[in-house]
């Protein structure tokens, strides 16, 4: 765990604000393989990890709340009453959308102070915004014992994802981040939400990431697109096959007998996510087989789907790839997120892991004249409050 992150972020809150704060630490996530298919209602296999957001809070007396970014160095200051007019662009969307979710409720939600910050890298696929989102529901929820339910608490930063920040996401990041288990995979089907933890120990590798430092923001790339494109798909499907619900339970014979009612596109977004769904039963077999080799082909096949059917790699995150794929120690590596920029992840042998990012290092930064940032990360349990800090112990 963070111990000095924690420890800075209620520094900065007793700083601020005088009191000793509830603090929720609330994890990013990596997804192991199933990218896209969430808002498809297919499977996605996720897992928390050991980087966070820190979010420190209490009641207010003032008749107004005030949130903090220790990051950024920016203060927003709610009033209930005026949610509309408020200045809103980068993460104060996020606060804003969670806030109305939450009086959209009707629950009895008081005015707060809260501070927020934290060592996962943003626009990096790791899930920074839904660890914020869920990371202040989860928090308020506790501060103010508003008893909102998990599906709660995850529907209300995912409307604030889509009605406030703008992009369409699924399910699977503020998911994983309330139920991520310590050394275990979430295996999710979105389709009805149910769930199995599939144990990732892998002794001999390790997940190592690699940030393109390409940032990205989903809201402005053509994510919206793409789940616009499987829809038409889906509709075309459907009309020859009622019974199929989903592009997640779609067949590629089915989509291959409506191909010429198709543009070359859709077919395209389409095929590839029946198929990386595919390639997430057959991850779970592999992994459950303890066959790491070919779990790390499946994920090279994801990562060819991406690039070339559902075109939302880069040429940094293809290049970063093909450096995986030619080192021997390398077993599998893919983008992870949902494209445009962010982190590869790739499964490693553990003694080649300083080897290879010395050499990613160099090759990388020769090309782009950028420097990629390591990240070996651990899976983790998902959100919770910082032990001893419950609201009992508060006030
Ligand atoms: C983003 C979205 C997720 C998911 C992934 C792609 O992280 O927030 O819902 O669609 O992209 O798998």
């Amino acid at each position: 765990m963070s111990e000095e992150l924690i420890k800075n972020i209620s520094d900065v809150f007793e700083e601020k604000f005088s009191r000793k704060p509830l603090i929720v630490l609330s994890p990013g996530r990596i997804n192991l393989i199933g990218e896209h298919t969430d808002y498809n209602n297919g499977l996605v296999f996720p897992a928390a990890i050991d980087k966070y957001i820190v979010v420190a809070l209490s009641k207010s007396d003032n008749d107004f709340s005030t949130v903090y970014s220790v990051d950024f160095e920016e203060y927003l200051k709610i009033d209930f009453n005026n949610l509309n007019k408020l200045h809103k662009g980068g993460w104060k969307n996020y606060v804003i959308g969670v806030v109305a979710g939450i009086l959209e409720t009707g629950k009895p939600l008081g005015n707060f102070d809260l501070i927020f910050g934290g060592d996962i890298p943003i626009g990096a696929g790791m899930s920074s915004s839904a660890a914020l989102e869920n990371g202040i529901v989860f928090g308020l929820n506790e501060l103010f014992g508003l008893n909102l339910t998990p599906p709660e608490i995850m529907n209300i930063s995912i409307d604030a994802e889509h009605n406030f920040a703008g992009t369409e996401c699924g399910v699977m990041d503020q998911f994983s981040n309330l139920h991520g288990k310590e050394g275990n995979a979430i295996l999710l089907d979105c389709s009805d939400l149910s769930y199995d933890y599939i144990p990732i120990i892998p002794e001999d590798y390790q997940f190592l990431l690699i940030n393109t430092n390409v940032k990205r923001q989903l809201s402005n790339s053509p994510y919206n697109q793409r789940k616009k494109a499987c829809k038409t798909g889906l509709e075309t499907i459907r009309k020859q096959f009622p019974k199929v619900e989903s592009l997640g339970k779609a067949t590629a014979t089915q989509l291959n007998s409506v191909k010429n009612k198709l543009s070359s596109e859709v077919y395209n977004r389409c095929m590839y996510v029946i198929e990386e769904n595919e390639r997430v039963k057959l991850s779970k077999e592999a992994l459950q087989n303890n066959d790491w080799h070919r779990f790390g082909e499946l994920l090279f096949a994801s990562h060819r789907g991406l690039s070339e059917l559902y075109e939302v790699s880069l040429p940094e995150l293809d290049f970063l790839v093909g450096l995986a794929k030619e080192d021997p120690a390398v077993l599998g590596a893919r983008m992870m997120g949902g494209g445009f920029g962010g982190c590869t992840i790739n499964l490693i042998e553990k003694n080649s892991v300083n080897r290879f990012i010395e050499k990613v290092q160099e090759e990388y930064q020769l090309k782009f004249g950028l420097r990629p940032d390591f990240y070996e990360i651990n899976i983790t349990d998902g959100i919770k409050i910082y032990p001893g800090t419950q609201r009992k112990n508060i006030k």
